[in-house]
């Protein structure tokens, strides 16, 4: 627990700041009870005590993530069930005209084809769908196709037979199979590549697909649910994806407004959502002030609902709502200079696995630097001498930075 300029617990309060639902498990040299006892309280999920074996550290590991595994199967399965802390909110008049769509598309087995910007509640609509239909007692299988390569993900779509790669040791069914009856949920369906779109709109025509490496046709009942925040039909103009498969997806549309266009919700949000953390944290439940609600009113949650879903989860778990606050009132000011670490952030999850660690490292430090200066020039309007001061660096350096990052006075 100890580290240059931080100890471990104010390590741990750190990255429970940025998120809460991480588990953390301490190391410590000591073994001082009192340090112990202090780390579990901020919330440790476990501890280890060096010198430790091997075997010690994977069983820790391991019953760290169960845990985890266990919580978030419980939260989903709250949602579907849409007990009291639970189900989703339909509160605008934009949103129960999707209710009622999905409603009244449940039955046709028609394909759904739902769009909207990240955390807008995609595959909410996706579970509702299967929610209230008849398929309800019949598997929801969930493919992220964003998550993996071409091969991997087509041996995940339609399963296996023994034998048919290095490898394959067993027979594995595909989720297309697991889905019978059922909905198959294809998120992120704008990432597919061409290859498997191909064999994707195939298989939609004849309901029916053999497994890598075997023969067997296999017939299937599945109702397709996609989700995507691209947009496909400019997709399919720039000719990165078909246009007979998009006009097989788009059946049905179901489009989701960002947050920002139905704040009427935010209230009921906040509400459902700090009754489901403080129960789940074991914190006492918040009576949220007008400051908080009112830096809500106008901030435009690039993040929708999921980003603030994590802001009340923060708020309960550190018992503090200034942070978010804070946190708000510097991205109103960021604006200006257009926050674009953000979408950096996005370009490197996009692209992960293409960019080595170092050069990842080497451009988020980039543009965070990019961020601060800008920020300061700002606050200091344009004074550069008073700007490197704050900065803490030489007015020569942030003169050849403000060069290198081309800021301008705007
Ligand atoms: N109408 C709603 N009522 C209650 N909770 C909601 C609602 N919409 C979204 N949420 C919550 O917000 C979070 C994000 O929702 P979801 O995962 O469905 O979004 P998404 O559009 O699929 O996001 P992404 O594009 O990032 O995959 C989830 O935790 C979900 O439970
Ligand atoms: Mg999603």
């Amino acid at each position: 627990m100890m580290m240059d300029g931080l100890d471990g617990l104010q390590t741990l309060e750190r990255i429970h700041e940025a998120d809460p639902a991480l588990p953390v498990v301490m190391l410590s040299v000591s073994g001082k009870a009192s340090t112990i006892v202090e780390a579990m309280r901020l919330g440790a999920a476990d501890y280890l005590t060096k010198p430790f074996e091997e075997d010690e550290l994977e069983a820790t590991l391991r019953n760290v993530l169960e845990r985890r595994a266990l919580l978030e199967e419980r939260d989903r399965l709250v949602n579907e069930l849409g007990g009291s802390s639970g189900g989703a909110i339909w509160a605008s008049p934009a949103m129960q005209r999707v209710r009622s769509l999905l409603e009244q598309v449940a039955d046709t087995d028609v394909t759904v084809l739902i769009h909207g910007e990240s955390g807008v509640g995609k595959e909410v609509a996706a579970r509702t769908l299967h929610g209230v239909s008849t398929r309800v007692r019949r598997n929801f299988v969930k493919v992220n196709c964003a998550a993996l390569p071409t091969d991997l993900l087509e041996s995940e779509l339609f399963g296996y037979e023994k034998g048919a790669f290095t490898g394959a040791t067993h027979r594995k069914q595909g989720k297309f199979e697991l889905a019978h009856r059922g909905t198959i949920f294809l998120d992120e369906i704008g990432e597919m590549s061409p290859v498997l779109q191909a064999k994707l709109l195939a298989v939609l025509q004849d309901s029916a697909f053999a497994r890598l490496g075997g023969n067997e046709e296999i017939k299937v009942d599945v109702r397709v649910v996609c989700a995507t925040n691209r947009h496909l039909d400019e997709m399919v103009k720039e000719g990165s994806f078909r246009e007979d498969l998009y006009f097989r997806l788009n059946v049905v549309n179901v489009a989701l407004p960002p947050l920002r266009e139905r704040r009427e919700e935010i209230a009921q949000l906040v509400d459902r959502f700090a009754t489901r953390f403080s129960a789940r944290y074991d914190r006492p439940r918040p009576d949220f002030g007008e400051r908080l609600m009112r830096s809500f009113e106008r901030y435009p949650f690039p993040g929708n609902v999921r980003e603030l879903e994590n802001m009340i989860k923060r708020i309960i778990v550190l018992e503090n709502e200034d942070i978010i606050i804070d946190e708000i009132a510097r991205y109103g000011q960021g604006e200006r200079g257009e926050s674009r670490l953000r979408e950096v952030i996005d370009e490197i999850a996009a692209n992960a696995g293409d960019l080595p660690l170092r050069e990842v490292g080497r451009r988020a430090a980039l543009e965070a630097e990019r961020e601060a200066i800008d920020r300061v020039l700002h606050h200091t309007n344009w004074n550069r001498k008073q700007a490197a001061k704050l900065l803490g660096v030489s007015y020569k350096t942030l003169l050849h930075k403000i060069r290198d990052c081309g800021l301008e006075p705007g």
